[in-house]
């Protein structure tokens, strides 16, 4: 009796060290901003052969061009709905994200119908693809018991986010899925920020402790824009190689570092949605001046006048002459570190490992006890 309680024990605590090994740390994003809102951005895993429409749906995006907007360095900007996503791909996710207790949360979006047959985990690990735990979502639902679950019922899945500075920039705090081998130092290089960043924004004290598959909060540098405090859009974070349609996409602006990280608005051309507007409201400066147009009088490139977008209200859409350098900035200092974007693979993201060394105890164990 005493040895076969010893195994049920001896048992019961591996399979946990197991399930607690292979188990992804749960994504908490910090953020102390109380009630701010912004936009967030989170990868999406591809299991299997999609389309954009059917991750538009999933992630209830309003509009398909911000899907596209967001993904603008892998998908074209005209892809139509219909354009397949094979398996095993990487679409980042734009949803809103608001701060509240310290943690940023996706307000309220997405909202899933639990299908015949659903368990919670399986929503959280293989729908979702991983970006949240059970636990999180029965959190947030606040389900008493995660076995019972009705179909036809809509839940939230609480998409982790934030609105905070980093370092007293302006950032979009971006869920990235570590790939398998990178590493932190890899992950600051590609994406233009600091290994002590990422870790001190996660919460890691140790680089070697990132997990592959683990979602981390990355920021990513967005442009400055004129956009006022009150408008219904701010803060207009917009990232490197992204675009955006706000405005009830009457307006379009995009981001790219070579213009010296200031936010390029225009007229989107496109009829408005969402809003009560049947016609694009006026979008001028002064003048026959429109957003995105430049004062004749600016022979030096690196410093011109701007018509820029300004925010907008239930009624209108404001501009304003802006100073602005799109001269990109000198390149900043290389930083001490050596080797390239994905680093040398020695300390990688990886939990086989660990999962290797568990099952061996166990099978040592299990002769032992024998
Ligand atoms: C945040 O919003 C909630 C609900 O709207 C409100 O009760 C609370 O006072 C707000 N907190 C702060 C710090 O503004
Ligand atoms: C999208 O534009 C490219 C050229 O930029 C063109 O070759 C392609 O046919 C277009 N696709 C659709 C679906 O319009
Ligand atoms: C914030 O925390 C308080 C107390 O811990 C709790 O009552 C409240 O529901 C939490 N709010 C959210 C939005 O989670
Ligand atoms: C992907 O396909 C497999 C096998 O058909 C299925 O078990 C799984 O649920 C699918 N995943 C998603 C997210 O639909
Ligand atoms: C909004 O901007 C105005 C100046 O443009 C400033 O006076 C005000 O304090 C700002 N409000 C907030 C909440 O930041
Ligand atoms: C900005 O984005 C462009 C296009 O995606 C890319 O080529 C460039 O390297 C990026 N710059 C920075 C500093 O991340
Ligand atoms: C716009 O205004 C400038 C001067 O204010 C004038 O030279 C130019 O002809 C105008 N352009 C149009 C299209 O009206
Ligand atoms: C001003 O911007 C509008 C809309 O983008 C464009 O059609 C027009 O050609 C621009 N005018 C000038 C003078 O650049
Ligand atoms: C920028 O241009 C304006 C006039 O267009 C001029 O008054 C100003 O001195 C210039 N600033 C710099 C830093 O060159
Ligand atoms: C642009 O800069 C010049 C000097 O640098 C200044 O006189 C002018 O008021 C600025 N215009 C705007 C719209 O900020």
């Amino acid at each position: 009796m005493g040895k076969s309680a010893l195994w049920l024990t001896t048992f019961t605590l591996i399979l946990t060290g197991f399930l607690a090994a292979r188990a992804q740390p749960e994504a908490n994003f910090k953020c102390s901003s109380t009630n701010a809102t912004c936009p967030g951005l989170i990868d999406y895993f591809s299991q299997n052969a999609t389309t954009l429409k059917d991750i538009q749906k999933l992630f209830n995006v309003k509009h398909l061009p911000d899907l596209l907007g967001a993904n603008a360095n892998t998908i074209p900007e005209n892809a139509s709905g219909s354009y397949s996503v094979g398996p095993n791909k990487v679409v980042r996710i734009p949803f809103p994200c608001k701060c509240s207790n310290g943690t940023g949360l996706s307000n309220h979006v997405p909202l899933y119908k639990i299908k015949p047959g659903d368990g919670l985990d399986y929503i959280a690990r293989t729908v979702f693809a991983g970006v949240v735990t059970y636990q999180q979502i029965q959190k947030a639902n606040k389900i008493a018991d995660p076995n019972k679950i009705v179909a036809g019922d809509s839940i939230w899945i609480p998409l982790p986010c934030s609105c905070d500075a980093v370092g007293g920039s302006s950032v979009v705090h971006y869920g990235y899925i570590v790939p398998t081998g990178s590493t932190v130092e890899g992950i600051a290089q590609e994406f233009g920020t600091t290994q002590e960043t990422i870790l001190s924004l996660n919460g890691l004290d140790d680089p070697k402790k990132l997990q592959a598959q683990q979602v981390i909060d990355v920021p990513l540098k967005a442009c400055s824009t004129s956009v006022r405090n009150n408008s219904m859009d701010y803060p207009l974070l917009v990232s490197n190689g992204t675009y955006v349609y706000t405005a009830n996409e009457c307006v379009k602006c995009k981001c790219d570092s070579s213009n010296n990280y200031v936010l390029q608005c225009q007229p989107s051309l496109l009829k408005p949605t969402g809003g009560k507007w049947s016609v694009c409201p006026s979008m001028k400066c002064q003048g026959n001046l429109t957003i995105g147009n430049l004062t004749s009088a600016s022979d030096d490139p690196c410093n011109r006048t701007f018509c820029a977008y300004a925010g907008y209200s239930s009624k209108t859409i404001s501009a304003i002459l802006a100073n602005e350098s799109t001269c990109p900035a000198p390149a900043p200092a290389p930083s001490g570190g050596s080797g390239g974007p994905g680093g040398s693979g020695g300390s990688g993201a990886s939990r086989t490992t660990f999962s290797l060394i568990i099952v061996l105890h166990f099978i040592f164990l299990a002769l032992y006890i024998l």
